[in-house]
């Protein structure tokens, strides 16, 4: 963070400073290093901010905090190991200690990017961040800090060396991304899609869309607004914004548009980027289709920005992934492909990944397919769509994992008997399975038995259903894995 007092940090939060040992004065004591909620990470000169959690109460850690080296705190109650800025609300403080800060960084020049969207918003920062280091200091953390807490805790590890701030800004409900933008005004917005993720919290795909143009109404007139031309939902946001709106399409005609799309044989996209008038090449290394549609936003982004469009191809075309567990690819040992893609899953991730799957070469490919949570009342139809989708986009081994997921698995089987699977079938019977398993262990135990060299094994499921941890065992399991993607 940028060095403020604790006397200012009060002021920008509005709480009141409690002296720390002997009661003595510490307005003037300065906090000049990090902003951090985990006790166990601070250091000398940190600002600990101590939230009331479901399970542990951080103001319990104040002490710990003190020893640490933390010069005070942001709490609901004082304590006297340490100077405390005492708020009702420490996640609010937080909000707003980011807020003071972001509004001296804008002064000093700051570009805020916001990026919003169902699905694709942590690849699409992550492709953003890597493209903006190469015209400046950026800030672009890895994973998804993109909620009340993340969101301010990003913003404060901008200082005045920063030149662009890539926040994420997720939202389960109306109001949400609203509120993030009050605390971080962007000057570029991107709306990435609008799809079902949380849908069962949303209510419906209208409310959706409502909430994420939220970002697209708090941009300011002079900024830009990058939506996605190929999601009517999305370019329907154009009326609510007064900034400048720049369209993205891969399908649809748009001002930063590609064209002659093609995927390479380890499901990378190449394409032409085409933009202000310029044709420039970009091979992402990225895995998907579905990321072209990011890479655009991305594009438009920091042509925004004021990078030109050769800039942002060539840094497009170098930009690796950054976060964990989305569609990581690593080859075993033994020659079995291990996609990790268990991030999170909603339908349209879901359908982008078994598109990149059936594109990996291999012998088989085989989709280990959790539950989606959080659909509300469509989940069923949803689940059962998805093994269909599944069988229909050509995956030879179908495993459905735990009780929620049964619905992929009757999904599949329909399909299976519609198309009609048999001796006539020219891939074989004994290719093309559909089986459900109990559980993680259960899944661990059948992977082991059929898994073979050549085989590409899709492991996705919602984050709560913890399959990352299946996809790890079955990386250990064929010996020493090198990640390719
Ligand atoms: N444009 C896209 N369309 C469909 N699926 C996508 C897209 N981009 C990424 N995905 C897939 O969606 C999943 C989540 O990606 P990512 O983490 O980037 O999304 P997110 O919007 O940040 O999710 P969260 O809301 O959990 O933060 C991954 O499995 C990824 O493969
Ligand atoms: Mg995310």
């Amino acid at each position: 963070m940028i060095a403020l007092t604790l006397a200012e940090v009060a002021e920008a939060v509005g709480g009141e400073l409690v002296g720390g040992p002997g009661g003595a004065d510490a307005s003037g004591a300065v906090v000049r290093g990090a902003v951090l909620v985990d006790s166990r990470a601070l250091a000398d000169g940190d600002l600990f901010v101590a939230l009331p959690g479901e399970r542990v109460d951080g103001a319990d850690f104040l002490p710990a905090a003190a020893d640490a080296g933390a010069v005070g705190a942001l709490a609901t109650r004082p304590h006297p190991a340490l100077p405390c800025v005492v708020v009702p609300d420490p996640v609010e403080a937080l909000g707003r200690l980011a807020g003071a800060v972001h509004r001296r960084l804008v002064d000093g020049g700051l570009v805020t990017v916001g990026i919003t969207g169902s699905s694709g918003k942590t690849s699409t920062k992550d492709l953003l961040g890597q493209v903006l280091a190469a015209a400046g200091e950026t800030v672009s953390p890895q994973g998804s800090f993109n909620n009340d807490i993340g969101l301010p805790l990003t913003v404060l590890t901008a200082d005045g060396t920063t030149r662009f701030l890539v926040l994420e800004m997720g939202s389960r409900g109306p109001g949400h991304i609203a509120r993030l933008c009050r605390i971080a005004r962007p000057q570029i917005g991107v709306v990435l899609n609008v799809g079902s993720a949380h849908l069962g919290e949303f209510g419906s795909a209208e409310v959706i869309a409502t909430s994420k143009g939220e970002l697209v109404a708090a941009l300011p007139a002079e900024g830009t607004a990058v939506l996605n031309a190929d999601d009517p939902r999305v370019i329907g946001m154009a009326p609510r914004t007064a900034a400048t709106v720049v369209t993205t399409g891969v399908e649809a005609a748009a001002d930063v548009r590609a064209v002659d799309v093609e995927l390479d044989d380890a499901a990378r996209a190449r394409f032409t980027l085409r933009a202000g008038g310029e044709q420039q090449p970009v091979a992402l290394q990225v895995v998907g289709a579905h990321q072209v549609a990011n890479a655009l936003s991305a594009a438009a982004a920091a042509l925004a920005a004021g990078m030109t469009p050769a800039q942002v191809a060539g840094a497009l075309s170098a930009a690796g992934p950054r976060s964990r567990w989305r569609m990581e690819v690593s080859r075993r040992a033994d020659g079995v492909t291990v996609v990790n893609d268990a991030y999170n899953a909603n339908p349209e991730s879901m359908r982008a990944a078994l598109a990149a799957l059936v594109r990996l070469p291999g012998r088989r490919r085989i989709a280990v397919l959790g539950a989606m949570g959080e659909l509300g009342p469509g989940a069923d139809a949803a689940h059962a769509k998805l093994g269909r989708d599944a069988v229909r986009a050509g995956v030879d081994l179908v495993v459905s994992v735990g009780p929620d997921a049964i619905g992929v698995h009757t999904g599949a089987l329909a399909e299976r008997d519609g198309v009609g699977c048999g001796p006539a079938d020219s891939h074989g019977a004994e290719q093309e399975e559909t089986v459900h398993v109990p559980d993680r262990a259960a899944a661990a135990r059948l992977l082991a038995e059929v898994v073979g060299p050549g085989d590409v094994v899709l492991v996705k499921a919602s984050r709560s259903y913890g399959l990352e941890a299946l996809a790890a065992d079955l990386l250990a399991a064929g010996g020493a894995a090198e990640v390719t993607a």
